[in-house]
């Protein structure tokens, strides 16, 4: 009898996986490290969804076939790597996002239930009350170029903070955006460069990063000492409810420590995520009149009330206006893994210990899943058209076990502002608005994203 591999192929006929080159040596790290998104690109354009990078161990993955392996059918053969992980938890904290095995498990299973779907509809008058905020200073300067990506950061952070901690911390909102920024920059040169000196030499990049994560740590830790200090009598909010959550066997909660860590995952997962998904709506909306009156003529009817969650669910055109979005600019633009034990896909062999680049940008940006794949197209996401589509080309949150544990708080949150903007403004490009689309452990818009921003009812 043939022994065949996951895929069905007899093991014999086992093919090489095919190579991109780059420099001798430190083979593609450098243009990774340099332009991910221009290499993984031109990578997949040339030698198709299964690509070794040379010089990094790592393959770029973009079949959804293999993605659905990896992520959902065969978990003993993959995993986050934990090496890698060390490298960036430092900086990012030891958290849910960056624990892996049984710890991990562990973890995830405590903080599920925070994020239950029944919590996020408690999160709407948060939501109003920032957008309304938002709203205010753009009705000040109506008609005024804006850039929308500054204020989305600038935004979403303020609805972390307050679903996280109840709290305003906006005078220190300048300098937890440039810290959170610095520990990103940070971590993708642990990852990636192929030069790195010790963290205990205090180069100037080392010295910014320790500031960064020192102010970081204080401001989480002050926060944490005070509520405990409040008691029961501290807020309903996502850190009472972590602090309050204990493990299903022991019965103990989580100790301070790990608080703080997945408290600094949270913010650097769920703040500047969530901003780029609606930043870069509102830049496809501004390209398209025709789908942006579209969405105006669902949203409008709503403009003098708070949205409600009911509501804001049945709003279906928003909803897909969302999820062209991310599809066309995934925040998560990759997600990385390690090949646990050697693993066959259509004839070729995954080795033990290799990286994985699973990569959504060249998924969602795939010719072979998506018709006319560079258009913004938001009816693609009308079920009927959706269910041609392989479900594994489409993963702007993952999937399996490791989904992003923010997805229902992320997804209320993005189409809750894109539904209170685009009922009371019009966007339009601008000689300004050009920008380079910049890919660190998440992709954004640098410089932002300026678009012109006025009242479509004039005030
Ligand atoms: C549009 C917004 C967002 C996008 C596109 C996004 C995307 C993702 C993706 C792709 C993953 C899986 C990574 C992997 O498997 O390697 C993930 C994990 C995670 N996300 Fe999100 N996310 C968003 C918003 C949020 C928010 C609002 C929060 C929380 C406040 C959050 C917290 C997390 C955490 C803690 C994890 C790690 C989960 C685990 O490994 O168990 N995310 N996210």
């Amino acid at each position: 009898m043939t022994t065949t591999d996951a895929s069905g192929l007899p093991v014999a006929d086992l093919r090489s996986i095919p190579s991109a080159r780059g420099w001798p040596i430190v083979g593609v790290a450098p243009q990774l490290l340099r332009d991910p998104l221009k290499l993984v690109s031109a990578v997949m354009r040339e030698h198709g969804e299964l690509v070794r990078l040379e010089g990094l161990n790592t393959y770029l993955v973009a079949d959804a076939d293999l993605v659905r392996a990896i992520m959902i059918d065969d978990p003993q053969s993959f995993s986050k790597n934990p090496e890698t992980m060390k490298k960036i938890s430092p900086a990012i904290g030891a958290g849910l996002s960056t624990l892996t095995g049984a710890e991990w498990s562990k973890h995830r299973k405590l903080a599920n239930p925070v994020f239950a779907k029944r919590n996020v509809s408690t999160f709407m008058p948060i939501f109003h009350r920032s957008i309304r905020e938002t709203i205010a200073e753009w009705d000040a300067s109506d008609g005024q170029i804006v850039d929308v990506t500054a204020q989305m950061k600038k935004l979403t952070l303020r609805i972390v903070i307050r679903c996280l901690f109840s709290t305003d911390i906006d005078a220190f909102s300048h300098e937890i955006m440039t810290s959170l920024q610095t520990l990103q920059h940070y971590s993708v040169y642990r990852l990636w460069s192929p030069l790195q000196l010790p963290e205990y030499v205090p180069t100037p990049r080392v010295r910014r990063y320790k500031r960064a994560k020192a102010f970081m740590e204080r401001m989480v830790d002050r926060i944490i000492a005070r509520r405990h200090e409040l008691g029961h009598q501290g807020p309903d909010d996502l850190l009472s409810l972590l602090m309050a959550a204990r493990d299903a066997d022991t019965g103990e909660p989580l100790p301070d420590e790990k608080v703080r860590h997945d408290i600094m995952n949270m913010f650097l997962a769920g703040h500047e995520t969530t901003a780029n998904a609606v930043a870069f709506a509102l830049y496809l909306l501004a390209g398209d009149p025709a789908q942006a009156e579209r969405l105006w003529r669902e949203v409008e009817p709503t403009e003098d009330s708070d949205l409600e969650y009911e509501q804001l669910l049945s709003l279906s055109f928003n909803s897909r206006v969302f999820q062209e979005s991310l599809r066309l600019y995934p925040s998560s633009w990759a997600m990385s893994r390690v090949v646990l034990q050697d693993y066959r896909f259509r004839g070729q062999l995954l080795p033990k210990g290799a990286d994985l680049l699973v990569s959504q940008w060249c998924l969602h940006r795939n010719p072979r899943y998506w018709r006319d794949p560079e258009r913004f197209d938001p009816d693609r996401f009308l079920p009927e058209r959706l269910e041609q589509v392989h479900k594994f080309a489409y993963i702007p949150f993952g999937a399996g076990g490791r989904k992003c544990i923010g997805v229902n708080l992320a997804e209320a949150e993005g189409r809750m502002i894109l539904a209170m903007l685009a009922r009371r403004y019009r966007f339009e490009l601008t000689s300004k608005t050009s920008f380079a689309l910049v890919a660190r452990l998440f992709m954004s818009a640098e410089p932002g994203i300026a678009l012109r921003v006025s009242r479509r009812r004039p005030q």
